[in-house]
């Protein structure tokens, strides 16, 4: 399988890379720093494609695509992975951060979507697809709290494009998955704090998973494409229920901001 991954550098994207670069897969890996790619392609063998790629810059994100594409003659898996928190209230947001937060995480999703759907149309079916589009969203595109609503206005974003692009490419046999992890012990919540200059209140006995155990999750979602991943399977229900009583979960929500440690 050919599988590309933006936001290949750390994290989520990096864990699944090893994950899939086990099974034999041969990845396309993006992301800006490409020194860590570098790394990482060196860990894994060296025989992947590794793309310097900001995909807030649409150009970038056609070009990775594209050079996917033309390098390995095909493109099985897009995983649309690449983003970053935002710790701030709705109204502490300023335009500068809409844009870039919806540029990098909305944006970078759907630029290398519109390039990848196209070549994937070219494909021969197989195991009944010619390609699946996954994308990396989160448990919060389900519900928002204090602190988060630019983050997961973009992960509502992004479960909403996967939610359409699913049906409109059922007919050409295209599978479309979105992703929804809670807390993951990465770079994001360093990166999310450094960024926005505050600490992000995590409550005690929060449950939390590692990249790893995120990414296999994924890979199945990959191996068998499937609507849905929730890696954390007890949050699916959890914020199913949170979307069907939406005053009861801002009660229980505030509770828990209001015990939450710095
Ligand atoms: N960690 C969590 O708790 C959590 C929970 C739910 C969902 N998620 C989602 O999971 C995805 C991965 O997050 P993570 O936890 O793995 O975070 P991470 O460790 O901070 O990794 C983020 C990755 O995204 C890349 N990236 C960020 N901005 C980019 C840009 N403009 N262009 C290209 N690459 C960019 C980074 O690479 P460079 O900096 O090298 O460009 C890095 O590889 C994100 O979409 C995030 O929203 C995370």
């Amino acid at each position: 399988m050919v599988v590309a991954i933006t936001g290949a550098s750390a994290g989520i994207g990096r864990a699944l890379a090893v994950e899939l670069s086990k099974r034999g897969a041969r990845l396309a890996l993006a992301a800006r720093r490409t020194d860590k790619l570098n790394e990482l392609n060196h860990e894994l063998g060296g025989r992947h494609l590794v793309v310097p790629c900001d995909v807030a810059d649409a150009d970038a994100c056609a070009a990775f695509v594209t050079q996917t594409y033309n390098y390995f003659g095909v493109l099985d898996t897009l995983v649309c992975n690449a983003g970053y928190g935002l710790l701030r209230t709705v109204v502490e947001t300023t335009p500068a951060e809409w844009q870039a937060i919806i540029a990098t995480n909305v944006y970078g999703t759907t630029n290398c979507i519109r390039a990848a759907v196209p070549l994937m149309l070219k494909q021969e079916l197989r195991d009944r697809w010619r390609g699946q589009i996954m994308i990396v969203s989160s448990c919060l595109a389900r519900r928002s709290g204090p602190d988060a609503g630019a983050y997961s206005a973009t992960k509502a974003a992004q479960l909403s494009i996967a939610e359409a692009l699913r049906l409109e490419l059922d007919e050409q046999q295209i599978a479309v998955t979105s992703v929804h992890p809670i807390g993951t012990l990465s770079d994001f919540f360093d990166q999310a704090e450094a960024r926005s200059g505050r600490k992000a209140r995590r409550s005690v006995g929060e449950p939390t998973q590692t990249p790893e155990q995120v990414s296999i999750r994924m890979v199945r979602g990959i191996e068998q494409p499937c609507v849905e991943v929730w890696p954390y399977a007890m949050s699916r229900w959890v914020f199913g229920a949170a979307t069907l009583f939406p005053k009861l979960t801002d009660g229980m929500v505030k509770r828990r901001w209001q015990r939450g440690v710095l």
